[in-house]
């Protein structure tokens, strides 16, 4: 009983020390004008509340207030983006953008912004992803629209996991994938 116990401790030891990468994966072209596609992981912050936010709401219809679904309301973001979801992980980047509470019915994003990476050789390049996002939708599938350096006539999708949300003072983290096809 007692091996069991030290074997399920030092299992779940192992799993939580599991490193995160920013890159998973990439599958070359295989002919010169085709492109790669590129898989990368990042976890982003959207701290709302706190001495220094990330995401400030910068508009609000008069209805925003008695809305439960906030609509009409514009945050304005500069979101850290990390490796592993921890604040403290390494920073591979920022989201920068906006978000508009834009669905009368339940919580639903339209997010426009980019996301500026700052890790290793894709340190200066960006990808631009525009889309709708409900927020308690398990996955939430967006667009991306364009990049450009290393991500030159990017096209592609990311797919956003809410990895936690406090409820007091709505600070998310939020786990993406991004598939993106360039050049
Ligand atoms: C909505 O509530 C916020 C915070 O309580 C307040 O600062 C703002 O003036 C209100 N806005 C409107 C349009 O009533
Ligand atoms: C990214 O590029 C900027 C500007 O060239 C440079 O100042 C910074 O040190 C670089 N960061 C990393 C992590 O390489």
């Amino acid at each position: 009983m007692f091996k069991l116990l030290l074997l399920l401790l030092t299992t779940t030891t192992i799993l939580a020390q599991q490193p995160y990468s920013f890159l998973q994966g990439q599958k070359p072209a295989t002919k010169p004008h085709h492109k790669k596609l590129t898989h990368l992981r990042f976890f982003w912050h959207d701290i709302v509340s706190g001495r220094s936010p990330t995401s400030v709401p910068v508009a609000r219809a008069a209805s925003t207030n008695t809305s439960s679904s906030f609509f009409g309301q514009v945050n304005v973001i500069d979101n850290p983006l990390t490796e592993g979801p921890a604040m403290a992980s390494k920073l591979v980047g920022r989201a920068q953008g906006l978000y508009a509470l834009a669905s009368q019915e339940g919580i639903g994003l339209l997010m426009a912004m980019n996301f500026a990476f700052l890790d290793g050789k894709y340190n200066g390049s960006s990808i631009t992803v525009l889309g709708r996002n409900m927020v308690f939708t398990a996955v939430r599938e967006m667009p991306v629209i364009g990049g450009s350096g290393l991500f030159r006539l990017a096209q592609g999708y990311v797919q956003a996991k809410t990895y936690t949300f406090d409820m007091k003072n709505m600070n998310a983290v939020v786990e993406y994938n991004c598939f993106v096809l360039h050049h």
